[in-house]
């Protein structure tokens, strides 16, 4: 536990240094027809993801970690800067993982500790757009692929990128608003 207290602490430490250096853009008027998963949104998710690439790899990462719901039974974090479009943004990732094997065998901390990408549900980010993508919300981009880099998809057949689910009960951006210091952000609420 104190790894992961100590590793949360850097990620903060970096997030709040990073965020003062990376400059800011200013976009002009977006067209807000969907909130999310119109075509743009799902390109920039796909650069997005190649942009990702080695993110595993990255320094600025925490153990595996038991996880709540919705996302994962076992969790793990990640922060870096990745570059789309030659524009850097600061990204916070979230491996989740399953609680069970295929055969339905419960699995341990240890078992996805071992062999994370083994037992990959899917991967949950949210990137910080540039300023006035999304006033509402912190100007956040969500985006929720499958383990193998394809987009997850609502119930109405939607690609899980953009501001989803803005303005509804339910979804990203409904809950994680709930987030303490209105950042949007859960990781830094227990410190
Ligand atoms: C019902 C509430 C809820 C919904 C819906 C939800 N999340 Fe989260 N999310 C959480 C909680 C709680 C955490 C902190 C989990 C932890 O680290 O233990 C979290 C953590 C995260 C993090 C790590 C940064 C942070 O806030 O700590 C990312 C990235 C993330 N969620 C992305 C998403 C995306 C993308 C979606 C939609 C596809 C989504 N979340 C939907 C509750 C939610």
């Amino acid at each position: 536990m104190k790894s992961l207290i100590v590793s949360l602490s850097a990620f903060i430490l970096v997030l709040a240094l990073s965020l003062a250096v990376v400059p800011q853009y200013v976009v002009g008027e977006e067209k807000m027809t969907m909130p999310f998963g119109t075509e743009d949104d799902v390109e920039f998710a796909k650069k997005l993801w190649k942009a990702m690439k080695g993110y595993t790899d990255w320094p600025f990462k925490t153990d595996v970690y038991l996880g709540q719901s919705p996302h994962g039974a076992y969790l793990k974090m990640f922060y870096g800067v990745v570059t789309v479009n030659e524009t850097p943004y600061h990204i916070i990732i979230k491996d989740n993982y399953m609680g069970k094997d295929k055969s339905g065998n419960k699995l341990s901390m240890e078992d996805v500790a071992k062999d994370p990408q083994k037992y990959l549900a899917a991967v949950t980010i949210m990137l910080q757009q540039k300023k006035g993508y999304d006033p509402d919300n912190n100007d956040w981009f969500w985006a929720k692929y499958l383990a193998d880099g394809s987009l997850d998809k609502n119930p109405k057949g939607m690609a899980m990128a953009g501001r989803v689910a803005k303005g509804m009960d339910a979804g990203c951006i409904a809950c994680h608003k709930g987030a303490k210091d209105s950042d949007y952000l859960f990781f830094n609420d227990k410190m």
